[in-house]
């Protein structure tokens, strides 16, 4: 198992796996226009030894409170239904916020599932004021700084790209 950034001969391969991991193409095809609109800011692939998408990590930018502070989104994040429950998708946030962290990316946010997200050091985004605009998402939606002062006098409504509005 290989974990590294997406080149473009992976687009075919992460197209197939959400379409699996979700089992419709909301996600496939939000990546799909994420990539043409150049709002992917990073994507991380597992690989098989055959050199197969296995599991996906994307990361676009997002705006807070209107004003873009280098901040991005983590969505989606998906591993192959086979590959479950050891680790990979572990890995794959890891290898995404340490790349991000290098290119001084001030803070990723996540809408996803506390108990998973919290392992990473993801917190309640609504303890910093911050919200999305997902009705009934607010335990949900969570952020994880990667500058020490990213968190500091920022608050507001944290705006996904447009591609994002289909949800
Ligand atoms: C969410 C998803 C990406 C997680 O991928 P994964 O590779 O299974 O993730 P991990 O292995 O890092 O961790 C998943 C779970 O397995 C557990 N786990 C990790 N390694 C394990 C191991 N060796 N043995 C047993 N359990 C293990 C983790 O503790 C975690 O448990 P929990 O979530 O029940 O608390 C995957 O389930 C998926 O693709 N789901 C469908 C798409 C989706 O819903 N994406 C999330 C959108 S926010």
């Amino acid at each position: 198992m290989l974990i590294r950034v997406e080149i473009p001969v992976d687009a075919a391969g992460i197209d197939a796996l959400l379409r699996k991991a979700f089992g419709r193409d909301d996600e496939a095809d939000l990546v799909q226009q994420l990539r043409e609109d150049g709002l992917l800011t990073l994507g991380i692939v597992a690989t098989d030894d055959e050199g197969g998408v296995v599991g996906y990590a994307a990361f676009s930018p997002v705006d807070v409170a209107g004003v873009d502070r280098q901040w991005v989104g983590l969505a989606p994040l998906a591993v192959d239904a086979s590959l479950r429950r050891q680790g990979l998708g572990e890995k794959l946030v890891y290898e995404g916020l340490d790349a991000l962290n290098e290119f001084s990316y001030a803070a990723v946010v996540v809408l996803g599932d506390p108990a998973y997200y919290g392992r990473f050091g993801f917190k309640t985004a609504a303890q910093y004021h911050l919200h999305c605009r997902w009705p009934g998402a607010e335990a949900a939606f969570q952020v994880y700084p990667l500058a020490e002062s990213a968190l500091n006098e920022v608050s507001g409504l944290v705006e996904y790209s447009a591609p994002f509005n289909r949800f």
